[in-house]
């Protein structure tokens, strides 16, 4: 069995095949970040219109590359949202007329269902129930995973998602776009003990997140400082620190709460070497494990989607001939078939 994976939901466009044998077999990605950068941000319009630039050439070049045709697909699947309303429309016309016109079924996935079920790629992958904490630029959260489709959200962001807290203070520092990756990496020149930044929600009971104020706290830092290299970093560092520090503290009780061995973690955000380092740390005192994909798996790509459409696909997921696209979509929504 071949699924097609398709993702447009924001700026990259990625095309996947997943074979149920082999997993999978060919994938191709095109990031627009040079088109956004000197915006310093997503721009919708910009994104939609180079999706359609690329959707179709790429998903030719990953069906030559897995040696496939259209006969072959018995799925195709793409990011039916959350996301940008034009970009994931580009994405769901396009894999849906495809698979109209190969004779096949079209599947639509959720984004953060792609990224929650990412670290099922690898060889050494979790089994079901675990707690994952999705950290990605559009969304944070801890989800109790029982099984396919049987999500509980236990905690979110209650205003800017973790990345988005990256992004946002990377742009504060002039850092471009998009910071997050690039913060991390001033963040390895700081030197910790110079700055202490809050670790927002900490101190009362829950799961939920709030990253805004650290942006906040980042500026007035950034005010004061003496504007060297140096202190850039440090700020980057105690930035950083506070972030990952929260971070850990709520997966820490989200462990506790459910009772689970097992740790999940997607989205960009998982790409960060600091939150690998501090929550392997963690789960080896706890006698647990913590599952990542592997890092080009991590941010958005179409080998997630096309997994992800394949675990629906088996449950029954078929999608109706409309075209249909979801820019707000709780994943708590989710069912098992
Ligand atoms: O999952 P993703 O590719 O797209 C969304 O679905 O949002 O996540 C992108 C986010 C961006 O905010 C980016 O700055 C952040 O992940 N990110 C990082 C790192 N790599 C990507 N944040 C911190 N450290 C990193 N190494
Ligand atoms: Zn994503």
């Amino acid at each position: 069995m071949n699924i097609l994976g398709i993702e447009t939901s924001c700026d990259e466009t990625g095309i996947a095949i997943y074979n149920e044998q082999r997993g999978i077999i060919a994938e191709a990605l095109y990031s627009q970040i040079e088109l956004h950068a000197e915006y310093g941000g997503v721009v919708p319009e910009l994104a939609s219109r180079d999706h359609i630039r690329k959707v179709a050439l790429l998903t030719e070049q990953v069906m030559q590359d897995a040696k496939l045709s259209g006969a072959d697909i018995d799925a195709v699947a793409f990011t039916q949202g959350p996301g940008l309303i034009g970009a994931l429309l580009v994405g769901a016309t396009f894999a849906r007329s495809l698979a109209f016109s190969w004779e096949c079924e079209a599947v639509g996935v959720h984004h953060m269902e792609g990224h929650l079920l990412a670290p099922l790629l690898e060889d050494e992958k979790p089994e079901f129930p675990f707690v994952a904490l999705l950290v990605s630029g559009g969304h944070s959260m801890l989800v109790d995973v029982k099984a396919l489709g049987d999500y509980t959200i236990l905690g979110e962001s209650i205003d800017d998602a973790a990345g988005e807290a990256f992004d946002k203070t990377a742009k504060l520092m002039e850092l471009g776009y998009p910071g997050g990756p690039r913060l991390a990496a001033l963040a390895e020149q700081g030197r910790p003990g110079q700055y202490r930044f809050p670790r927002p929600m900490t101190d009362r009971p829950g799961l939920d997140f709030s990253f805004s104020g650290l942006k906040t706290f980042a500026a007035n830092t950034l005010r004061s400082c003496d504007g060297s290299e140096q202190a850039l970093a440090d700020i980057a560092y105690a930035f950083q620190e506070a972030v990952v520090d929260t971070l850990m503290i709520k997966c820490r009780r989200a462990l506790e709460q459910t009772g689970h061995k097992r740790l999940v973690v997607a989205g960009g955000v998982s790409a960060n070497q600091s939150l690998r380092s501090g929550l392997a740390s963690l789960m080896q005192k706890r006698g647990g494990q913590v599952y990542y994909p592997r890092p080009k798996f991590c941010t958005d790509n179409g080998a997630m989607i096309a997994y992800a459409g394949y675990c629906r696909f088996k449950a029954g997921a078929r999608e109706p001939l409309a075209i249909q696209a979801r820019p707000r979509w709780p994943i708590s929504e989710l069912q098992a078939s």
